[in-house]
């Protein structure tokens, strides 16, 4: 199978990248990026389904600067709507199939009653990325005429108990990644607290605002499953919506105070509603998703992901001999 990845160079990408290329079901990984793949570019996406006629697309590549989506409407529908939308049709017209990333903040977050929002629940965003992002997931639906009956109940039914005439697209919503390349939660709070400490400070935690840490790392093993199962056993298999988190779900308070733990770092931290943190973005407080069944079960806990990461960091800045 020969795999393409978009946003080969991003925090999911690079870990597709490195899982896909050991994978004995995959013949070639192709890694796209700017400057030959550009969400701003309209023919971009054909070009490349032309030129490199791969089995199926993982389309990772994204405007992810939620801030700065809110500053720009406009330029974050292109790039996560309209953008998404263009690799759909170049996709299903050259025959190939599509994973579709895509976000818990299609959801607005405002459920109250602690259940997690799960693969059936009506999207609802509160900011322009979540807008986007569900606009890419309905611009890639059209484009391989995944219709409600066929597509959505798809990933939440049984094998051999789904449609046949599923479209060969999966769409997986994820949500709040870590790992690297780049400042990811971690390495952000591990320097906020550094500066706090510095200068004698508290430490700020956002106390009200959930959702499920997730490592790139597992999320792209679980997408490897995905394609696998897909290439022996059809995309009527594996075709819908699929929620793609680690277990269990966290504060960013707790998440932030798993991280000092994990790193040994001690500093004074107080909890603080996000009200007291504005942003131009408007993040869902509750931005749970509830996992759905995957080949292979389900991602571990997302603390022991986040002690397998912290190990890795932890072994990669001990001095070399
Ligand atoms: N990060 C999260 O917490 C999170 C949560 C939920 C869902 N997701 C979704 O998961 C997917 C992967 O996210 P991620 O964290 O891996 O994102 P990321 O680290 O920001 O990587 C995004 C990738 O898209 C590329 N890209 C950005 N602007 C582009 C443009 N104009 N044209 C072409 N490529 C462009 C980036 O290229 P450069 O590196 O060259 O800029 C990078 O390779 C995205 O669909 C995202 O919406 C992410």
């Amino acid at each position: 199978m020969r795999v393409a990845v978009a946003g080969a160079g991003g925090r999911l990408g690079t870990a597709l990248v490195a899982g896909l290329s050991g994978a004995d079901f995959v013949d070639e990984v192709l890694a796209w990026d700017l400057p030959d793949h550009d969400l701003d570019d309209a023919g971009s996406a054909m070009r490349l389904v032309g030129r490199d006629r791969p089995n199926v697309v993982i389309h990772a590549a994204a405007w992810t600067d939620v801030d700065g989506c809110a500053r720009d409407p406009g330029l974050a529908m292109r790039r996560n709507g309209t953008a998404a939308g263009e690799m759909a049709q170049a996709c299903a017209l050259n025959g190939t199939a599509m994973i579709a990333l895509s976000t818990n903040e299609v959801f607005d977050g405002l459920r109250t009653d602690g259940r997690p929002y799960a693969a059936t629940d009506l999207p609802s965003p509160a900011n322009a990325y979540g807008a986007a992002k569900l606009a890419g997931e309905q611009l890639a639906r059209e484009a391989f005429r995944a219709t409600d009956n066929d597509f959505a109940a798809a990933a939440l039914m049984a094998p051999g108990t789904r449609p046949t005439a599923t479209p060969p697209l999966a769409i997986v919503r994820t949500a709040w990644l870590f790992g690297r390349p780049g400042a990811d939660f971690p390495a952000k709070i591990l320097a906020a607290a550094e500066r706090s400490r510095a200068e004698n400070r508290t430490l700020d935690l956002v106390s009200d605002e959930f959702g499920c840490p997730t490592y790139a790392t597992d999320l792209a093993a679980a997408i490897a499953r995905l394609v696998e199962l897909a290439g022996r056993k059809g995309w009527n298999v594996v075709g819908g919506i699929h929620h793609v988190v680690n277990g269990g779900h966290a504060s960013r308070a707790e998440w932030a105070r798993e991280v000092l733990r994990l790193a040994g770092v001690s500093v004074p931290t107080r909890d603080m509603p996000m009200s007291k943190w504005p942003r131009p973005s408007t993040p869902p407080l509750w931005g749970v998703l509830e996992p759905t069944p995957l080949p292979g079960g389900g991602l571990r806990h997302w603390q022991a992901a986040l002690a397998e990461y912290a190990t890795i960091q932890a072994s990669e800045q001990e001095p070399s001999r």
